[in-house]
């Protein structure tokens, strides 16, 4: 097939790879001019397992472009996958969707399925269809297909080659997207939920706030656990082995953060409040998360007394391991927060790129081996296996204090507290 991906991003780029891999020519369309040049001098611009080696072996069928007008032409399947931030008031920024709008209603002249990928409020599907009608665009060149993305960054290869569903969200009157549908994703073996254009719009929001819920659940668990001297850990196996319940996403920490979940709750919330509909549930996940930074200050602030003047090392940047993206990550809002107390903060991530942490007491470290040194207490922001392997002898050694506070519930607890570490977890005894 000839497909053309817009947006080169975490999920389009992922996507034109994987269906390049899969045997399609696919060009990849982006407005940024830099990233394009990047990718056609076979460099990856982001940091995603997996994707130069598929870079690599597909080059041949893949072209870069930033002309919109040549990338809709050359393909029958069209596919968006733009950014959808939040605004200021938890409702979508559908900014750069409207600007594929505008692109495909100026340069359609024949029939494509236009298959949107990015995560978009219930009715966005319908407004692109509407819309490109409104615009004089012919009713026979066109169908809308709403396919959501469900890939975890850091993951994203994987993720896609071997996706659990497929979901399907369909105009009232197609008959004949599917086949296409089918058609793109021959090569993989995941379940078809074919639904209406709104009803595959809000499984990605459903599916996201779930996975939100049992992490803020987990948390505000652990927040009791530790009260009460209960391991958390123990708690979560007992209920994760209930096939009801499951046990993944029930690791207590910092927070969830990342591009999609705090955006996609917003969202969700903002849509229902449209319609009057209260969301206690959502805005409980959301309490829970956007304190669980200040529970951690708490901590550290009973242990340390005085935060002034200390030295902190915190290790990660990025919202989760094997990742560069910091978008809403709760490493930097902890940075931040501790930055606030005058500390003087030291920080190290593999992988990050740091333009977030905006205080003059904010150190960053290339290596690893120079953030610790001398430093009153050291904190685990983010789980890089780089982190659960270091030779923590040596950095007790070289440390200045004893405290270790594990944002991540990573380490192994009697390890650490017997190299003489003064060991700070969530729910952890
Ligand atoms: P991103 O910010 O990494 O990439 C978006 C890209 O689109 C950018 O490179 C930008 O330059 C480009 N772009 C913007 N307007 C354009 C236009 N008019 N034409 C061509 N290119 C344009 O975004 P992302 O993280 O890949 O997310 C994209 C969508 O997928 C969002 O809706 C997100 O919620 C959803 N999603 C993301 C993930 C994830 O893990 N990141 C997973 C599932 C779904
Ligand atoms: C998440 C979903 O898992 C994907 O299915 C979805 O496609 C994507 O959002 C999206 O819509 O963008 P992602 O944000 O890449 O993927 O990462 P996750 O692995 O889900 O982690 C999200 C956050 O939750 C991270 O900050 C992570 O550290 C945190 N988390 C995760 C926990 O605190 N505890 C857990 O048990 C799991």
């Amino acid at each position: 097939m000839k497909i053309s991906v817009i947006g080169a991003g975490y999920v389009g780029l992922t996507t034109a790879l994987v269906l390049a891999e899969l045997g399609n020519h696919v060009c990849c369309l982006d407005k940024n001019e830099l990233r394009i040049t990047d990718l056609s001098n076979g460099e990856i611009p982001i940091y995603e397992p997996g994707l130069k080696e598929l870079l690599v072996h597909n080059y041949s069928r893949l072209t870069f472009t930033a002309d919109s007008k040549k990338a809709i032409e050359i393909s029958d399947v069209l596919m968006i996958a733009v950014g959808t931030p939040s605004l200021p008031d938890g409702s979508t920024d559908l900014r750069y969707i409207k600007s594929v709008i505008d692109d495909l209603s100026n340069f359609i002249s024949s029939y494509k399925t236009i298959i949107t990928k990015s995560t978009v409020p219930p009715g966005t599907n319908n407004l692109i269809v509407n819309s490109l009608l409104e615009r004089g665009v012919n009713r026979s060149h066109f169908r809308v297909v709403s396919n959501p993305e469900f890939l975890r960054e850091g993951t994203a290869v994987y993720d896609m080659m071997h996706p659990d569903k497929t979901v399907i969200g369909l105009e009232d009157d197609d008959r004949e997207s599917l086949e296409v549908m089918k058609e793109l994703y021959k090569g993989m073996n995941a379940p078809f939920i074919v639904t209406s254009l709104n009803g595959a719009e809000m499984i990605k929001y459903a599916n996201n706030a779930f996975l939100a819920t049992k992490i803020s659940f987990i948390n505000e668990l652990s927040r009791i656990c530790d009260a009460l001297n209960v391991n958390i850990e123990t708690v979560a196996e007992g209920i994760g082995s209930d096939p009801r319940i499951g046990p993944k996403f029930l690791q207590a920490g910092i927070g969830y953060g990342g591009s999609c979940f705090p955006k996609d709750l917003k969202a969700l919330q903002y849509v229902a409040s449209t319609y009057g509909i209260e969301t206690r549930i959502l805005d409980s996940v959301q309490h829970v998360n956007n304190t669980q930074i200040e529970f951690y200050v708490d901590k550290l602030r009973s242990t340390l007394d005085d935060l002034k003047n200390k030295k902190i090392t915190v290790l990660g940047v990025t919202f989760k391991p094997d990742t560069d993206d910091t978008r809403d990550s709760p490493a930097v809002k902890l940075i931040n927060a501790i930055a606030c107390h005058g500390c003087d903060v030291h920080i190290y991530d593999p992988k990050a790129s740091t333009s977030d942490l905006n205080h003059i007491n904010i150190t960053l470290h290339s290596t690893i081996d120079t953030s610790y040194i001398d430093s009153d207490c050291v904190i685990i922001a983010t789980d890089w296996d780089e982190f659960l392997s270091l030779d923590w002898k040596l950095v007790k050694d070289k440390m200045r204090g004893s405290i270790l506070l594990d944002g991540r519930n990573c380490l192994d607890i009697k390890k650490i507290s017997e190299l003489g570490f003064t060991y700070i977890g969530l729910g952890r005894v």
